[in-house]
């Protein structure tokens, strides 16, 4: 992987720009799905303990030719509060038949942040997290962590696409030194996105489509991608990202696409940024 596809995280560990989602993939289909994007070259799989998975993720990864450090993994607490992260956490690195996770994030605010967070902050100490953040945080919540733990999140993964750029978010993220994470790039193709007159036009230009076009403006705005493809084609084409740029004018033509829409409207609280 060339150094232009990871990006550096504020404790000092580099992440893939771009890694494999799994949110909604059966665990029945899941470690064919994920063996085929690490065979792929895909080096970061996007798990979560809501999405029931780890399990699978974990057996593609040794199934592989790979070692366990040619792969970054992500997971995401579904835990309220310290004592029942820890035993989340123990149960991750137990499905994922591992040592070590390579980021952990709170999957959504809950009724007790502080409490996850110091969990989190905990295994990170002990090595068994090498990096921690969030997802879904607004503002104000990510404020709330910062100003109480002396670990700064990583990232925070939120839903970002083309109609939706986050661009305050982004700049406050970028301000405080956490990466801004894009969780559906795609907006899950909300809209007819990959048939978008505009971005295909730009992708001709560039021999690419509407989707890399999509990816290659998010992640030339330093932020993080983890599309899902469940299909071996559009998963070899969401890694060609790399190997061309968008101009100035391309990139302000696709920032003036933002309407600020979600395709979910969830978290709520994410709207008050
Ligand atoms: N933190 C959170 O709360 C949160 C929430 C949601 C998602 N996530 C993470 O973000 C990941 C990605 O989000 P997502 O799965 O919701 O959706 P997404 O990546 O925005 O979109 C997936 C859709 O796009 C299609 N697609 C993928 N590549 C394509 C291409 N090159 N051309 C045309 N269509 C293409 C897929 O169809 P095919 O399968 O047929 O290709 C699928 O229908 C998740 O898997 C999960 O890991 C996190």
């Amino acid at each position: 992987m060339l150094n232009e596809e990871k990006l550096l995280l504020n404790n000092g560990i580099e992440i893939p720009r771009i890694g494999y989602g799994t949110y909604l993939t059966s665990p029945r289909k899941t470690e064919s799905l994920v063996r085929q994007a690490l065979d792929l070259g895909y080096r970061h799989i996007d798990t979560a303990q809501n999405y029931g998975n780890e399990r699978e993720v974990g057996q593609a990864l040794k199934n592989s030719s790979l070692n366990r450090e040619d792969v970054f993994i992500t997971s995401k607490t579904q835990t309220i509060g310290y004592d029942s992260t820890i035993r989340g956490i123990k149960q991750s690195l137990k499905a994922l038949n591992t040592d070590y996770i390579d980021l952990m994030i709170i999957h959504w605010p809950n009724s007790d942040n502080e409490g996850t967070y110091r969990a989190l902050e905990e295994a990170y100490k002990n090595g068994l997290l090498k990096s921690i953040g969030l997802s879904n945080f607004n503002q104000n919540q990510v404020k709330h962590i910062l100003d109480r733990f002396e670990t700064k999140p990583v990232v925070d993964q939120i839903e970002t696409h083309v109609l939706w750029q986050q661009k305050k978010m982004h700049d406050f993220l970028a301000t405080n030194g956490i990466i801004h994470e894009s969780w559906s790039p795609f907006g899950e193709g909300m809209d007819n996105i990959f048939q978008n007159r505009i971005l295909n036009q730009i992708g001709e230009a560039h021999g690419k489509s509407a989707a890399q076009i999509i990816l290659r403006f998010l992640v030339q705005n330093y932020i993080l991608v983890i599309p899902k493809s469940t299909n071996a084609k559009r998963m070899k084409e969401n890694l060609e990202i790399f190997d061309f740029n968008l101009s100035d004018s391309e990139l302000k033509t696709i920032r003036m696409m933002d309407k600020k829409k979600s395709y979910s409207g969830w978290p709520s609280s994410m709207q008050e940024n």
